[in-house]
């Protein structure tokens, strides 16, 4: 049995490209009975940007909601919350003096961030070993990340070999996993949906707010009611399709290129599907969203389990490093 870990950051409540995109994949991956998951939201890497705490427990809360009402199981996954796991801050420094500063200051990541963010601390620099701490304090064999991450993932298994070169066998060196970016949801405005453009759609929102955003946001053209439209440049007909399927996505490119179907009917339309197909992932979120002891519950429970992997795969390392 192969056993997949991915960590998921905690900024905010998760928009539709981050559900088709990320988190719908990554259900099936978790419940494939061939794979042991663990899944853990990474609220210690978001402190290198978010300093108020009750924006950081908002922030897990919103992520672990989404993911519950999107169906993930836990008891087919081990979910918990990074920070409840204390063991991966101490991994983290060992990692660190394992791994030679010219090689964190190659990181990608880091120079796009502090050429971007004001706040730009050692934390933020240090990624790269948290994060390999995370994977390598649960033996993880393969690690499923988007495109950005696979130079955090080259430095986890480079910092695994050196340890297991220098003080004897210790860590299983991760493979990464690829997701195959299939789907890459539009935003409102056209390009890439991102938190950070500020056109996203919020699925778990009430109706009439997603109404107002999808009429005010989504930018049609003047092409009169009655004149054929073409559905391919259309935001509002691909959001359709990737949120219907391909065959009543094709059924709204048909009535749009036959004309006399207006870009307000296909906001109307696009409006419906989320509103009536995401109901009870949006009755779901709103649940788990106003029980914040059960969302604790369940996360206290994952850490528990994540624990007793953790603290034996620690005690490895104290005992080879001569602690
Ligand atoms: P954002 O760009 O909004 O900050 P993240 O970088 O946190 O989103 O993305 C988390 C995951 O969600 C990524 O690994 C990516 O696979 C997926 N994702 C984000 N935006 C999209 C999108 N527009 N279409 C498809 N997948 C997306
Ligand atoms: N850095 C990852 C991101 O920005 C999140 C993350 C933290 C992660 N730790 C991880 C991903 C461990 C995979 C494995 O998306």
């Amino acid at each position: 049995m192969a056993r997949i870990l991915t960590g998921i950051q905690s900024t905010g409540t998760p928009h539709l490209g981050n559900l088709l995109g990320a988190i719908r994949p990554a259900i099936e991956l978790a419940h494939d009975d061939a794979n042991d998951s663990f899944l853990f939201i990474a609220d210690l890497h978001s402190l290198t940007q978010v300093k108020n705490g009750a924006e950081l427990r908002h922030n897990t809360y919103a992520v672990a909601a989404a993911w519950l009402a999107f169906g993930l199981d836990t008891s087919r996954t081990v979910f918990y919350r990074q920070s409840d796991v204390p063991e991966v801050t101490e991994l983290a420094w060992y990692l660190n003096c394992f791994f030679p500063y010219q090689r964190l200051t190659l990181a990608h990541s880091f120079k796009d961030k502090s050429a971007r963010l004001e706040d730009v601390n050692g934390g933020l620099f240090s990624y790269p070993m948290l994060m390999a701490a995370d994977i390598l304090l649960y033996d993880a064999d393969y690690v499923p990340v988007g495109k950005d991450q696979l130079q955090h993932l080259e430095m986890t298994r480079d910092v695994a070999a050196r340890f297991n070169h220098r003080m004897g066998d210790t860590f299983v060196v991760p493979q990464e996993m690829t997701r195959t970016e299939t789907m890459l949801i539009p935003g409102l405005d056209g390009a890439k949906m991102s938190k950070s453009k500020g056109n996203t759609l919020n699925v778990f929102d009430e109706p009439s707010a997603l109404k107002k955003r999808i009429n005010r946001e989504i930018t049609t053209d003047t092409t009169p009611l009655e004149d054929p439209k073409d559905p391919d440049s259309a935001v509002v007909w691909k959001l359709y399709q990737a949120i219907a399927g391909e065959a009543k996505g094709q059924a709204m490119a048909e009535k749009l290129r036959a004309g006399g179907y207006g870009w307000g009917h296909a906001k109307k339309d696009l409006l419906e599907t989320i509103v009536d197909g995401y109901a009870t992932e949006r009755d779901e979120f709103n649940r788990r969203m106003a029980d914040l002891g059960g969302l604790d519950a369940e996360l206290s429970k994952g850490a528990a389990q994540a624990r007793e992997v953790a603290s034996s795969v620690l005690d490895r390392v104290r005992t080879k490093i001569g602690y």
